[in-house]
């Protein structure tokens, strides 16, 4: 491994993310649940995977399951595992992640888009132990560290009668919130220097710096992908660079369009016609979020007001719209 490989280092000069970090560093080492809370892209896998590799446990494996990425009809499976023909498709016994992270670490990633039902064979998973496969008959008996993340506010979806109140005491039990970019000013320096580095050394460049007004541009962006969004923009940047220096019309922040976000939204609203139906103005509003997001559904989601899973949901449809009817 070089210097310019990702180590999966955290990397951080900001007081709150340090906090972060001996909080985490504290915990690793216990069996203790812990509930990641943050914005998209603030670092909350690597935070998960630090846990786990911290722990007694690294010894065996990490798993990762996005919640709101697995079809729901899929979930339980994905999780707990399934027999041989339990349902049409299963032509063999499964093993589910649970198992796989069997003696280590599951990272439920996006928890509050567990459908209910499965919140209650979560929470037996975590209080007994013990597991189900789909179309199994027996329990299985597993010993699984859990790290969940959520960029909802599970405390208010308990009092929607959204997310089960027992299971949500259970996750809660050691809660991290990870600071948004913007407000760690000292991390989008050294973040950007840092991914600078990475970038410039990959695509064979010889950027060494950033200079005053590009490094001005970035501090006072509102990161709404935070790291990741920081990382996509150093590496755009240092592409359309010449020379050694970032220059401020190197860093292109979609902001430059997103700063008049009040006015791409006017201009959408003007598109609205009457004889729409609310059903094409929905969907007209949602692809154009996506747009404004860059597609980050998780972001659109909270900009629309719905869940993650409402938004596949849609996009889902729309796609056999596509398919269903032509022209
Ligand atoms: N402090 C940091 N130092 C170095 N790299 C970082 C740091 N924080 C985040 N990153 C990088 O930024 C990217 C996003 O981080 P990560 O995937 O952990 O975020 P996340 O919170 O899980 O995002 P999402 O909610 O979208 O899943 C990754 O490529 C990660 O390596
Ligand atoms: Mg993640």
């Amino acid at each position: 491994m070089t210097a310019f490989d990702r180590d999966g280092l955290i990397r951080t000069e900001d007081g709150e993310m340090s906090r972060v970090l001996r909080t985490i560093e504290n915990v690793a080492a216990s069996r203790a649940t812990v509930l990641l809370l943050g914005e998209s892209g603030t670092g909350k896998e690597l935070l998960a995977r630090m846990i786990h590799a911290k722990s007694p446990r690294n010894k065996a494996r990490f798993v990762a399951i996005n919640c709101a990425a697995v079809p729901e009809g899929l979930l339980e499976s994905e999780l707990f595992g399934h027999e041989k023909g339990a349902f049409t498709g299963a032509h063999q016994q499964k093993c589910g992640k649970f198992e796989l992270a069997s003696e280590g670490t599951i990272l439920l990633d996006e928890i509050s888009e567990m459908p209910m039902l499965l919140q209650a064979k979560l929470l037996r998973a975590i209080q007994e132990g013990e597991i189900e496969r789909v179309g199994g008959r027996g329990t299985i008996r597993v010993n699984v560290r859990i790290v969940a993340t959520s960029n909802r506010d599970l405390r208010d979806m308990v009092r929607r009668g959204q997310f089960r109140e027992d299971l949500f005491y259970r996750l809660n039990v050691l809660p991290v919130r990870v600071p948004p970019l913007r407000e760690r000013p000292k991390d989008i320096e050294l973040l950007a220097r840092y991914f600078m580095e990475m970038s410039s050394h990959r695509n064979g460049r010889a950027v060494k710096r950033i200079d005053l007004e590009a490094m001005t541009k970035l501090l006072n962006w509102s990161w709404p992908g935070n790291v990741r969004e920081l990382e996509n923009v150093i590496e755009r940047a240092v592409l359309l660079s010449n020379g050694d220096v970032l220059r401020e019309r190197d860093v292109q922040i979609d902001g430059d369009r997103l700063a008049n976000a009040d006015q791409n939204l006017q201009t959408s609203a003007a598109g609205l016609t009457a004889g729409m139906t609310v059903a094409q103005a929905e969907k007209a509003l949602i692809l154009k979020t996506l747009e404004f997001t860059e597609q980050n559904r998780t972001k659109a989601a909270q900009m629309l007001g719905i869940s993650i899973r409402t938004l596949r949901n849609k996009l889902h449809e729309y796609g056999e719209m596509e398919v269903g009817h032509v022209g």
